[in-house]
């Protein structure tokens, strides 16, 4: 576990500050708002609670000409409210605006104690996540603050991708990584007709030979994000870090939304963005481990006794391998239920 020295020590002035744990928290939900949007922010304090993330978008979905009014909005919000159990997030502007450095600089004075982690989209290298770790290291500093904010990155471009090991590597205040299917797509030339979901061209088609085989020639569309997320989980896994699905913008679709954020929880993701409040119910229910899977874990886990050798259970060889699988699920719902 990371405590707060990790982050201070090489700027620290004065008194060394109290060190704080920084505990995983749950995070299945990351809930989207717009803080400059008075009807969203009304709507704040009633989902304290109800969502383990709360995030203020500064960045895209935002207009050029409402940047100031979102940042304002969310000093408002972070000032007013009372978060409880519910982390406060907020996703900047990108590195290359001209906003950013007001964003960092507004929201660390006014609400650094509130704010749990700042979302930096299109992340390029560990360049960027450096340039962010130092500018909050200065103003988390002057602001007296004793307990360090994380830093989560979106994987929205193809050299995020190719570097996202170093990425996940580049600061202790690292907490994770999201997919950004929409940039993504945009920069590798991908084709998708809806953010964070596939294409319908994008199929297997059954091998004609196989004509006399019943259901041949059916077809199954495929999942254009395994290959990233799979990325993403291997290096966030190397580094201890958390990935996430990014976004799914059909927002009527509640199935294939449901069905795209559980392909990427069996991957190894812990939760995905939530873009309108349908998808947290979603989210919580896809990250959250099924009751039927924590008692099949906690059975492998007691036939197990000391985790060596092999075990039969229910016709199936279980081992030292499998058993972690199973503590992983329990230690999740442990945590969820915390
Ligand atoms: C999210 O930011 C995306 O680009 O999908
Ligand atoms: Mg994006």
């Amino acid at each position: 576990m990371r405590s707060a020295k990790d982050f201070f020590a090489p700027l620290a002035v004065g008194a060394p500050a109290p060190l704080r744990e920084i505990p995983a928290r749950p995070s299945r939900a990351i809930h989207f708002f717009d803080p400059g949007n008075p009807k969203m922010a009304a709507k704040v304090p009633d989902m304290v609670g109800k969502v383990d993330v709360l995030l203020g978008n500064l960045e895209d979905a935002v207009k050029a000409e409402n940047k100031e009014t979102a940042r304002e909005g969310l000093v408002t919000i972070g000032q007013e409210t009372d978060f409880g159990p519910t982390q406060l997030w907020t996703r900047i502007n990108a590195l290359d605006s001209p906003w950013v450095l007001d964003d960092l600089t507004t929201l660390v004075r006014a609400i650094g104690d509130k704010l749990d982690v700042i979302m930096v989209p299109k992340v390029q290298g560990a360049e960027d996540i450096h340039y962010v770790d130092r500018i909050l290291a200065q103003l988390e500093a002057k602001a007296g603050l004793d307990r360090p904010i994380l830093v989560h990155a979106i994987l929205e471009t193809a050299r995020g991708v190719a570097n996202v090991e170093e990425i996940c590597g580049a600061s202790p205040r690292m907490q994770g990584l999201s997919l950004g299917p929409a940039d993504l797509a945009a920069d590798r030339r991908m084709k998708t007709t809806r953010v964070g979901g596939g294409h319908p061209g994008y199929l297997v088609r059954e091998d004609p030979t196989d004509g006399d085989i019943e259901g041949a020639r059916s077809t199954h569309q495929q999942d254009l994000w395994h290959y990233t997320i799979s990325r993403m989980v291997d290096a966030c896994a190397m580094h201890g870090i958390y990935p996430y699905y990014g976004p799914f913008g059909d927002i009527a679709d509640v199935v294939a939304c449901e069905d795209q954020f559980r392909n990427a929880f069996l991957l190894g993701c812990v939760g995905a963005w939530s873009l309108h409040p349908k998808q947290i119910a979603v989210a919580n229910k896809v990250f959250s481990p099924s009751v039927e899977d924590v008692k099949h874990a906690r059975r492998v886990i007691d036939a197990m006794g000391d985790g060596t050798g092999a075990v039969m259970l229910d016709g199936k060889m279980e081992d030292d391998a499998s058993v972690k699988q199973c503590k992983v699920m329990v230690a999740l719902a442990e945590e969820l239920a915390a």
